[in-house]
């Protein structure tokens, strides 16, 4: 702090929630600056589980003011049915605790459909997408066609919707060959959403200037990951919207100067979920293993995510296109028990060997993992809360991975409570 970015280092589901919930207990402002909810942030707290798909895990804590910056697109129906959600369990989720950007841009009934027609139409080589709708709602935003969260301030809007879904229903119609949607209907629905969200509404940027100014210490959090960015992933088997460093500045609306610190969350192995190439995937018994002991199942779709051994060279390619300083090291619990651990450190492609992540996804897909092994360690470590506890393996895999990156481990997350943390 006072303006800490945190972000994801490999294809989404690090553990951001866990560590942006840790690090906003001393945080004034948490702002979320991209995506919508495809993420899906699992926090447990006093045996509680939360699970926050658009609202930051700041809301958790009650000095901490919420954002949800103009580079999110915005499900109305599921940000609603969120903060239902959490007034029920207790939360002051009232709109002095969380404000949105009337520049991020809504997701129309319109756009899921068009995800899963579109995913579709792509048969064997579909993205694999979260079906939200996240793709033709960024789509759109670049057409210059988005409805924004600030329309919901028009008289007009229930107009506006309704123009908006004709527009897109010959779309649906003639392209997918798909029904049209009920223009009057959605229109109606909108208007009461804009009711209720109508408060919320603010100028997320002028907030964070605001509060930067006041000498507030400000968190700012990423959803997916770098290797799901739109620029930098694994095109196009990626989302649609910037999660690395370069997306916070233009999903809130402010300069490079005001982050001083950069936190990559990085799993102690490696997931995916949805199509892609993924050089360390195990497809046996230790990558089953994974799954079952890290509870490998997509938060917001249920997915079995697909596992493998920890791809140095897609973190040493995360710490350059983010500028990072320091890595938050999750589930390194999931690891106890195995006698040998692989950690790739380099690609084999046609007769070379690759120290550098290749930015054509074709080129990953036939790359293959050059590993360094290491012994495992037998102990369970969830108990485990200081780095001097740790056994002796765990400590060298850990050295392994900053001296491969080039970044210090400041923090290892040994399960899934606040309290479960080594700080080093
Ligand atoms: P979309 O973001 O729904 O368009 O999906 C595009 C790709 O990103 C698919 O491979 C999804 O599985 C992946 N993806 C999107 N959101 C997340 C996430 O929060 N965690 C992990 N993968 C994600």
């Amino acid at each position: 702090m006072p303006g800490t970015l945190i972000l994801g280092a490999q294809w989404g589901d690090e553990g951001k929630g866990k560590i942006t919930d840790m690090l906003a207990a001393e945080a004034d402002v948490v702002a979320r600056y991209q995506g919508g909810d495809n993420a899906g942030h699992t926090v447990v707290v006093g045996g509680q589980t939360f699970r926050l798909h658009l609202v930051p895990s700041g809301i958790l804590y009650p000095q901490v003011l919420c954002l949800l910056g103009n580079g999110m697109v915005i499900n109305p129906r599921r940000l609603l049915a969120e903060i239902d959600e959490l007034a029920g369990r207790g939360m002051d989720v009232s709109p002095s605790r969380l404000k949105i950007s009337g520049q991020a841009h809504l997701i129309m009934p319109y756009h899921p459909v068009l995800d899963s027609a579109s995913e579709t139409s792509l048969g064997a080589g579909k993205i694999g997408t979260t079906g939200r709708g996240i793709g033709p709602a960024y789509t759109d935003k670049a057409a210059r066609q988005g409805v924004r969260v600030q329309d919901m301030l028009r008289d007009d809007f229930r107009a506006h919707v309704r123009a908006a879904v004709q527009q897109k229903n010959i779309v649906l119609e003639r392209l997918y060959g798909q029904p049209p949607l009920d223009a009057e209907a959605i229109a109606e629905e909108f208007a009461g959403h804009a009711e209720r969200i109508r408060s919320y509404i603010a100028d997320v940027s002028k907030l964070l200037d605001d509060a930067y100014r006041a000498g507030k210490r400000l968190l700012y959090e990423g959803a997916q990951g770098t290797l799901l960015d739109i620029d930098y992933g694994t095109y196009p088997y990626v989302t649609s919207s910037s999660p690395s460093a370069g997306g916070a500045l233009t999903g809130l609306g402010i300069g490079p100067n005001r982050i001083d610190r950069i936190i990559a969350v990085a799993k102690a192995y490696q997931t995916r979920v949805g199509a892609g190439p993924f050089p360390t995937e195990l497809c046996d018994l230790v990558g089953d293993m994974m799954v079952e002991r890290g509870h490998e199942y997509g938060t917001t779709t249920g997915r079995r995510r697909r596992t493998g051994w920890l791809d140095l060279v897609t973190l040493r390619y995360a710490a350059r296109v983010n500028g990072l300083q320091e890595i938050a090291l999750t589930k390194l619990d999931v690891l106890s028990g195995l006698n040998q651990i692989k950690a790739c450190v380099a690609y084999h492609w046609r007769g070379r060997e690759l120290q550098d992540f290749p930015t054509d996804a074709e080129i990953l897909a036939e790359c293959q993992p050059v590993y360094v092994e290491s012994d495992g360690w037998e102990e369970e470590i969830s108990q485990v809360r200081t780095w001097e506890e740790m056994p002796e393996e765990a400590q060298a895999y850990v050295k392994l991975i900053e001296e491969t990156v080039g970044l210090p481990v400041t923090m290892i997350s040994v399960g899934p409570e606040r309290e479960q943390i080594v700080r080093k």
